[in-house]
C-alpha cells in the first residue's frame, strides 16, 4: 500500500520505524491525516484535505501558519548563526528577547531564562527557586505544592507537581510527588458549595497543607493562572488570587504563575496574570506561544532580586544544551514583533468575546455542551451526557477524542488530550490563533458544530443516550 492511501491505514501498521505514531496511539487505531503545508489558521494533508485549526495545535501557534516577517528573520538568522553555546558567547538576540519579553511582563519581572519547552520552563523555574532559598538562607525549603488537576510537563520533576492520577499510576514511584491542593473546579462543584465558598475553601486548604507540611519546609505554590486541559480553561475569581497571594506571602512561599498556555496573548493580556492586578506571582513561566510554534522555546521571567541573589552566590547551577539558543531567539524576537504590529494581544481579547457568545449560544443549541468557560482566545467547552444533571458521558466512551474524530472528518483540528482519564469531565479546548478574523472564527463554530452533530448521532447509534 502507498503511503499517501490512508484510508485503511491504522498505528503499527509499519513493522520497522515508519511513524512516532507507534509510540503513543494504541495499535490498531486510525493514523491521522499526514500534513502537507500550512497557512493562516489552515492546514492541508497530502490528499489537498483542508483543516482549520480551531485549536493552534496544542495551543502554539498563536500568530497562525506561514507568518513571512517570521519565515525571514528565521532564514536571515539561519545564514548568521544558528547555534552558539551560552555559556561561552552571548547572544544580542537573547539580550533584545529578555528586555522584549520582560517589557511586555511589566512589572516585577527583569531578566529572562530561555528553554527549549514548558517542561523545562517549569523545571528551571523551580530549581531557580530552590537555588534562591538556598542563598538566601532558607535551605530548608524544599517543597512545591501544586493543584489538582493541573498539568505542568511531562519531565520527571515537572511529573512531581503535575496533578494528573493517570500518569501518576504510573510514573508516579519514580518520583517524589509533592504536595496537591485542589484546584477550584467551577462548573461540577462538590456537594453543598457555590462557585464562591469552593474557591475560598480551595484557598483555605492551601494554607492548611503548608502549615501541615511546616512552612519552613515549602519553597513554592505552583498553578496554571487559567486552566488549560486539565481543568478546562478554569478562570477564578480575584478573590482567589488575592487569597493565594496573601497565604504564600505570610508563609514566605514562592508564588509560580504556569503561563505556558495562557501567557504571551492569548488570554488578552500578554500574562494572564496581569487580569488580576494585586496577586502578581514571583516567578513566571512561558512557551507555546512565545515562538508560537515556528520553533521550540520557553521562558522563566524573574524578578532582579532572584536572579541577583543567585549571580552573586556563583550563578544559577542549571543549563540545558540548548538554552539561549540563537536561532530560537531570533524566531521569538520576530514573533514578538508579530503579536504587537498585528496588536494580537487586543485582537485575543475582543475576539475572544466575540467566540465565547457565539460558542455559548451554540451550547444552547447543544444537547452536548454543559459549560463554556476561558478568557480571551483560551476558551473550553465541557462535554456532557445530560446538561441538566451535569452528567458526563461514560468515561471510557472518551467523547473528546471522538469528538476530535469527526472534526477531522469534517475539516477543523481540534486538540485533544484528556487529562486524568476524564476524572475531572470532558474537556475540549476552543484555542485557535490569535490572527483568526470573524469570519474564521464564525466558521469555527459551524465546523465545530457540525462535529458535534456527528458526535451525538454516534451517541444514539451506539444506545448511550
Ligand atoms: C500549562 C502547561 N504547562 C506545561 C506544559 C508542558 O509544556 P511542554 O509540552 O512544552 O513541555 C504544558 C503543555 O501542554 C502546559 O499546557
Amino acid at each position: 500500500m502507498s503511503q499517501h492511501t490512508s484510508a485503511a491505514r491504522t498505528v503499527g501498521d509499519t513493522p520497522k520505524g515508519g511513524s512516532v505514531l507507534g509510540f503513543y496511539a494504541p495499535k490498531g487505531t486510525p493514523r491521522p491525516p499526514q500534513v502537507a503545508h500550512a497557512a493562516g489558521v489552515y492546514l492541508w494533508d497530502v490528499h489537498g484535505k483542508r483543516y482549520l485549526d480551531a485549536t493552534s495545535g496544542a495551543v502554539v501557534t498563536n500568530i497562525g501558519h506561514g507568518n513571512p516577517q517570521v519565515l525571514q528573520a528565521m532564514q536571515e538568522q539561519a545564514r548568521k548563526v544558528t547555534f552558539a553555546y551560552p555559556r561561552f558567547f552571548e547572544s544580542e538576540l537573547s539580550i533584545r528577547l529578555s528586555d522584549k519579553v520582560c517589557e511586555l511582563a511589566g512589572e516585577g519581572f527583569d531578566r529572562a531564562f530561555f528553554v527549549s519547552g514548558g517542561s523545562e520552563a517549569n523545571e528551571s523555574a523551580i530549581k531557580l527557586a530552590r537555588q534562591y532559598a538556598v542563598v538566601s538562607g532558607q535551605a530548608s525549603r524544599v517543597k512545591v505544592i501544586s493543584r489538582n488537576p493541573s498539568y505542568h510537563g511531562a519531565t520527571l520533576g515537572a511529573l512531581a507537581v503535575t496533578g494528573d492520577s493517570s500518569t501518576l499510576a504510573l510514573y508516579g514511584p519514580m518520583v517524589k510527588t509533592l504536595p496537591k491542593v485542589a484546584a477550584p473546579l467551577s462548573y461540577r462543584l462538590p456537594e453543598g458549595h457555590s462557585v464562591e465558598s469552593f474557591e475560598e475553601a480551595c484557598a483555605a486548604k492551601l494554607e492548611t497543607i503548608i502549615l501541615s507540611e511546616g512552612p519552613a519546609s515549602v519553597l513554592a505554590f505552583i498553578m496554571e493562572p487559567i486552566g488549560g486541559l486539565s481543568t478546562g480553561g478554569v478562570v477564578s475569581s480575584p478573590r482567589y488570587f488575592q487569597s493565594v497571594r496573601k497565604i504564600c506571602d505570610h508563609h514566605g512561599v514562592l508564588l509560580i504563575f504556569d503561563e505556558i498556555m495562557s501567557g504571551a496573548g492569548r488570554t488578552g493580556e500578554f500574562l494572564s496574570a496581569h487580569h488580576w492586578a494585586d496577586s502578581r506571582p514571583d516567578l513566571v513561566t512561558l512557551a507555546k506561544g512565545l515562538a508560537a510554534g515556528y520553533t521550540p522555546l520557553g521562558a522563566v521571567l524573574a524578578p532582579n532580586h532572584i536572579v541577583d541573589a543567585i549571580a552573586g552566590s556563583g550563578g544559577f547551577v542549571h543549563g540545558h544544551t540548548y538554552f539561549t539558543n540563537p536561532l530560537s531567539c531570533a524566531v521569538a524576537n520576530a514573533v514578538l514583533d508579530e503579536v504587537t504590529r498585528l496588536n494580537l494581544v487586543e485582537q485575543a481579547r475582543d475576539n475572544g468575546c466575540y467566540l465565547e457568545n457565539k460558542l455559548r449560544a451554540m451550547a444552547e443549541r447543544s444537547a452536548l455542551v454543559g459549560d463554556v468557560r476561558g478568557k480571551g482566545l483560551l476558551l473550553a467547552i465541557e462535554l456532557v451526557g445530560d446538561k441538566e444533571s451535569k452528567k458526563q458521558l461514560p468515561v471510557s466512551f472518551n467523547a473528546p477524542a471522538r469528538l476530535t474524530a469527526h472534526g477531522l472528518k469534517r475539516g477543523i483540528a481540534l486538540y485533544n488530550r484528556r487529562a486524568n482519564k476524564g476524572e475531572f469531565g470532558d474537556f475540549q479546548m476552543i484555542t485557535p490563533p490569535l490572527t483568526s478574523t470573524r469570519a474564521e472564527l464564525d466558521e469555527l463554530v459551524e465546523l465545530l458544530e457540525q462535529s458535534l452533530s456527528d458526535l451525538q448521532a454516534e451517541i444514539h447509534s451506539v444506545g448511550l443516550i
